[in-house]
């Protein structure tokens, strides 16, 4: 989604802001503006295009009061136009969300009025200078009440030298600095300049000056936000020797995996106590984090022995569940913040089940609808596409399975010691550049596999099509032959994982079938008959030896590698796919 950013203090807001910006841009960077407020008026640039379109121009806007804004588009092509911030009257103001009922609001306020800008944000900088009457928290109150959708709203005003900011389900966080204060979406806008952050709530209002923060709830009534230690750090966003951080993440990997096994301790007994008499489980997730849903699913049901099924959130969300006693909602986003992650949670919540959230994101909106929080210690994820808090989420998933089978994390984190080492191995396979070769010579590409290895393909289908934009399908094996071998010519690669020598037979008939139809075929594969067989009639990548219920860790890491090895072979930006954001705030 966007990522905002507003300043209030005794420097120059344009460059703070700017470089609050930077670190944003995994939120949306498809345009980007900063206005700020000098001598009582407003001096914006706005810009379609990144961040860096505002080069040279932002820093000559003066002033120590300022709010910018990096765009992932909705309602509005991308254009300078459509960028925020939106100016009108005394007001500047970016947005991060959906005004719903823009329209009606334009009807029934601005009827015939000619808006410049074809969003739905610009409404609202429209109804705070018509309902200003000299008190800026007032006039923030007033459109607040008259707003449907999610906002995270920060506006400045010429009469007021600080910033006023409206939460209603997309984030905000407010920052303590040392030399001002600070509003953002996420705290990754505040690394280096604040260590302490609070989180503002659904319904709050907040007026910042440069020495004083007013926190305020829906009813105008002031409240206190907990202060809490901003845990993202300006080394934690340093790419060191990587080009990219889509593959410094991918190296993190097993340091997120070991972060997320010790981090499990602090929460199992509560776990334990939380899922006493679970006779039900139900995962839901978004994307990357669904895809690790399906893996868990597989661990849960065969540790546990309890039936698990794995939901789609935005789905979820909009059917009527049945949700019968002894259901548990496990809900996995990187973020917390993924608005129908979020929505479908607090629906299962509102049926009578028991929530657990597993999330990279301690003070998330998910966190504060769970009953218990099972971290994913896979730190800051910059790159829009998930890698290491995907193998996070998978380690956390697992430990979890493990105490719900009534054992011990001690004998999880036992089995996924030899993890990080199978990772660091799987990174250096030598044949995964070349089968990017593959990848990027052919019209489409299906990842292919079984049980757990199905579950993975999913994944490493989502992560190729999404940085690469290769067409791509993660498919059960066995499921082929039923429609879609169809598509299946020379053009066509499938890659078919095959880490469990006991499915690995039933691979194998996928794997022919695609060749006797003139598929390429490319195996990930640790099972040395398969390797044997298919030496000379496919490309084998070999990866290392393992458990197989441990398999999914190397077959992502592989996965993901592979994905960003193509990526940059067709010169895409991994870290910035076209059209996508990180954090998905809207429907
Ligand atoms: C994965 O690479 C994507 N960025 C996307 O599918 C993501 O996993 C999804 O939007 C869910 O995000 P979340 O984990 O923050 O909820």
């Amino acid at each position: 989604m966007c990522g905002i950013v507003g300043y209030a203090g005794e420097r120059g807001a344009a460059d703070i802001i700017y470089n609050g910006l930077k670190q944003l841009e995994y939120r949306g960077y498809d345009s980007a503006g900063i206005a700020t407020l000098s001598d009582g008026k407003i001096h914006h640039i706005k810009r379609c295009g990144r961040v860096n379109a505002l080069d040279g121009f932002a820093q000559k806007l003066s002033g120590k009061v300022g709010i910018g804004h990096t765009r992932w588009a909705t309602h509005g092509k991308p254009s300078d136009n459509n960028a925020h911030p939106h100016l009108w009257g005394k007001f500047a103001i970016v947005h991060n969300g959906i005004i719903e009922n823009y329209a009606e609001l334009k009807e029934k306020f601005f009827a015939g009025v000619k808006f410049l800008s074809d969003t739905d944000s610009e409404v609202i900088v429209r109804l705070l200078d018509k309902f200003y009457d000299g008190d800026f928290a007032l006039a923030l109150n007033k459109v607040a009440a008259l707003l449907t959708g999610s906002y995270a709203i920060v506006a400045i005003c010429t009469d007021f030298e600080g910033l006023g900011v409206l939460r209603r389900k997309s984030p905000v966080i407010i920052g303590y600095g040392s030399d001002g204060n600070f509003a953002a979406s996420d705290a990754p806008a505040l690394a280096g300049v604040c260590k302490q952050i609070s989180i503002l709530e659904d319904g709050d209002c907040a007026i910042l000056t440069r020495g004083k923060v007013e926190i305020f709830d829906s009813n105008l009534r002031k409240v206190q936000r907990a202060k809490k230690p901003n845990l993202a750090t300006a080394a934690s966003l340093d790419l060191g020797d990587c080009p990219h951080y889509m593959l410094k993440e991918i190296r993190e990997v097993p340091a997120s995996v070991v972060n997320t096994c010790a981090a499990f301790q602090s929460v199992e007994s509560s776990l334990k106590q939380a899922l006493r008499g679970v006779t039900r489980v139900i995962i839901t997730g978004c994307g990357t984090a669904y895809n690790s849903g399906l893996v868990a699913k597989r661990y849960i049901e065969k540790f546990a022995r309890i039936p698990t099924e794995v939901e789609i959130a935005g789905e979820f969300r909009y059917k009527d569940p049945v949700i019968t006693s002894g259901t548990v909602i496990i809900a996995v986003s990187q973020s917390g913040e993924t608005a129908d992650t979020v929505e479908a949670t607090l629906l299962a919540k509102a049926s009578g089940a028991k929530v657990i959230a597993v999330t990279n994101a301690p003070y998330s909106s998910l966190t504060r609808c769970a009953d218990v929080v099972v971290p994913v210690a896979a730190g800051p994820e910059i790159c829009v596409a998930a890698t290491k808090s995907y193998t996070g989420q998978l380690a956390a998933l697992y430990m979890l399975a493990y105490v719900l089978a009534g054992k011990s994390a001690d004998g999880a984190a036992e089995n996924i010691s030899a993890v990080p080492k199978l990772c660091k191995k799987t990174l250096e396979c030598a044949d995964i550049d070349s089968l990017a070769d593959m990848c990027v010579s052919s019209r489409g590409v299906y990842f292919l596999g079984r049980d757990l290895d199905f579950a993975v393909a999913t994944e490493g289908s989502l992560k190729l099509k999404e940085v690469s934009y290769i067409q791509s399908e993660g498919y059960p094996a066995g499921e082929l032959k039923h429609g879609t071998l169809a598509l299946i010519d020379e053009s066509i690669l499938a890659v078919v994982l095959i880490t469990s020598a006991r499915l690995a037979g039933k691979s194998e008939n996928a794997v022919e079938q695609v060749l006797s139809r003139k598929g390429k075929v490319a195996v990930i594969t640790n099972v040395e008959s398969v390797i044997k067989r298919y030496a000379d009639r496919a490309h084998i990548v070999k990866v290392p030896e393992c458990e197989e219920d441990i398999s999914p860790f190397v077959a992502a890491v592989a996965a993901q590698r592979l994905a960003y090895a193509a990526a940059v072979k067709l010169n895409r930006d991994p870290d910035k796919p076209r059209n996508l954001a990180k954090s998905v705030t809207v429907e």
